[in-house]
């Protein structure tokens, strides 16, 4: 079973893929974890590329393009093969994270992107999509050391990004509501591991 986390920076996401792994491993299920971008030595060498902050000349297309040969190198050298070995994968985002910040983030045409998309993962879709939602200004201040009392032109800028990435997130939820759950990413951390892991052991036909 192919299982994908998404949400803003600052949402928790690694705390709960790591509290869900622990969990399901206590129940002897096989789990492999893997992140985007990144997770294989090519996806590494891309990941240094895109996240670096000198390249600020990269090209929205460019960017398209490199996130998602970093998921292509990614699905054929570790996900498929783990889902073959019958493995429970766990990925820190996926697919989805390029229509929500390079789609509706940066505006970049969403059908060009899913086609993108389908190319790249070879149409593997995950079965469930954890979404955990937080509010943009406390996401970005989780994230920051010191209190940001004062946004600056680029912060502001900063903000109304991922409040439209946020935007998409929400809408390609409501859109596919089966394969996504989303949480409010303001409650605790063991409240929000009860919610995935109930969920996740629901669809693995096992009980809580
Ligand atoms: P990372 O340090 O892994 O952050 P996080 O802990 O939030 O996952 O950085 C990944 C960044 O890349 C994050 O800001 C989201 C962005 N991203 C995209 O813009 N498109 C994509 O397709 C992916 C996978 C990530």
């Amino acid at each position: 079973m192919f299982i994908t986390f998404e949400g803003a920076e600052g949402s928790g996401k690694t705390t709960q893929i790591q509290l869900l792994a622990d969990a399901l491993r206590l129940r002897g299920i096989d789990v492999a974890t893997t992140r985007e971008p990144g997770g294989t030595r090519i996806g590494d060498g891309i990941r240094s590329l895109l996240l670096d902050l000198t390249h600020t000349e990269i090209s929205p297309r460019t960017e398209t393009l490199l996130f998602q040969a970093a998921r292509a190198q990614l699905v054929d050298e570790v996900i498929l093969p783990a889902l073959a070995a019958g493995r429970v994968v766990l990925c820190d985002r996926y697919v989805d994270s390029t229509l929500a910040y390079q789609g509706y983030g940066r505006g970049q045409p969403l059908d060009a992107l899913r086609a993108l998309g389908a190319y790249a993962t070879r149409q593997l879709t995950p079965t469930l999509t954890i979404y955990l939602d937080i509010d943009v200004v406390a996401g970005l201040a989780r994230k920051r050391t010191g209190a940001a009392a004062e946004w600056n032109r680029m912060e502001n800028l900063e903000i109304e990004f991922h409040r439209r990435v946020r935007a998409g997130y929400l809408a390609m939820a409501a859109q596919e509501p089966a394969r996504w759950l989303v949480l409010d990413a303001a409650q605790s951390i063991d409240a929000i591991h009860l919610a995935i892991r109930t969920q996740v052991l629901e669809l693995l036909g096992k009980s809580s």
